[in-house]
């Protein structure tokens, strides 16, 4: 059986570098794994409690359908002000939901990404395993991939970027434990 993965990406940003490394670890996704990119996180409406019941907005059902359908979540983000990128937390929220039965339960998260900062992201990445955590996610806490962006120019070029998104890959795969 072929493991899926979901990419969630924490930039909005057209020429993100974050996007860039989804896509990496996309075409680097050996034989029996597929990686896809969860496309339109800015289509979520903000997450209030008086518009999440039966009927959801389209975007929201799309989200929960995709991350639970898929045998792991990559996500890949930057770090704004010290922590997750607002876009990224409101899709944690909505998919933590509902309380105990949301299409984060159980499901095998890793966290990578990269950053202007020198510690590529850290508290990003610290605070997105805590939340995903919290809303009832299997945290992949051994893998901790923090790059700085401004010392690689293309990542699909550099070997050691390749070598960290590949492992990373790997391990949230064998983590997962989907027979191959
Ligand atoms: C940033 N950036 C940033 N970088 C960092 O290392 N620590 C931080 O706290 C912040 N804070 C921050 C806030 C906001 C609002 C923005 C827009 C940016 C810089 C950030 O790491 C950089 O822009 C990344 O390149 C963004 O990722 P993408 O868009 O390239 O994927």
């Amino acid at each position: 059986m072929a493991t899926s993965v979901l990419a969630l990406v924490g930039s909005l940003r057209q020429e993100s570098k974050n996007k860039e490394l989804a896509e990496l670890a996309r075409d680097l996704a050996p034989e029996g794994v597929s990686v896809s990119l969860f496309e339109g996180l800015d289509e979520l409406p903000f997450h209030n409690e008086d518009i999440d019941g039966d009927q959801v907005a389209e975007a929201v059902t799309r989200l929960r359908t995709a991350v639970a359908d898929a045998d792991a979540v990559l996500v890949v983000t930057p770090e704004y002000n010290g922590t997750i990128p607002a876009v990224l937390k409101n899709a944690i929220d909505w998919a933590s939901r509902p309380f105990g039965n949301g299409s984060l339960t159980d499901k095998p998260v890793a966290v990578i990404g990269a950053s202007l900062g020198r510690f590529g992201g850290k508290w990003s990445h610290d605070d997105t395993r805590k939340a995903v955590g919290i809303a009832g996610a299997r945290v992949v806490e051994d893998v901790e991939v923090g790059l700085q962006s401004s010392t690689y120019d293309r990542a699909a070029e550099d070997e050691q970027v390749v070598d960290k998104v590949r492992g990373a890959l790997t391990r949230l795969v064998d983590f997962s434990g989907v027979p191959a």
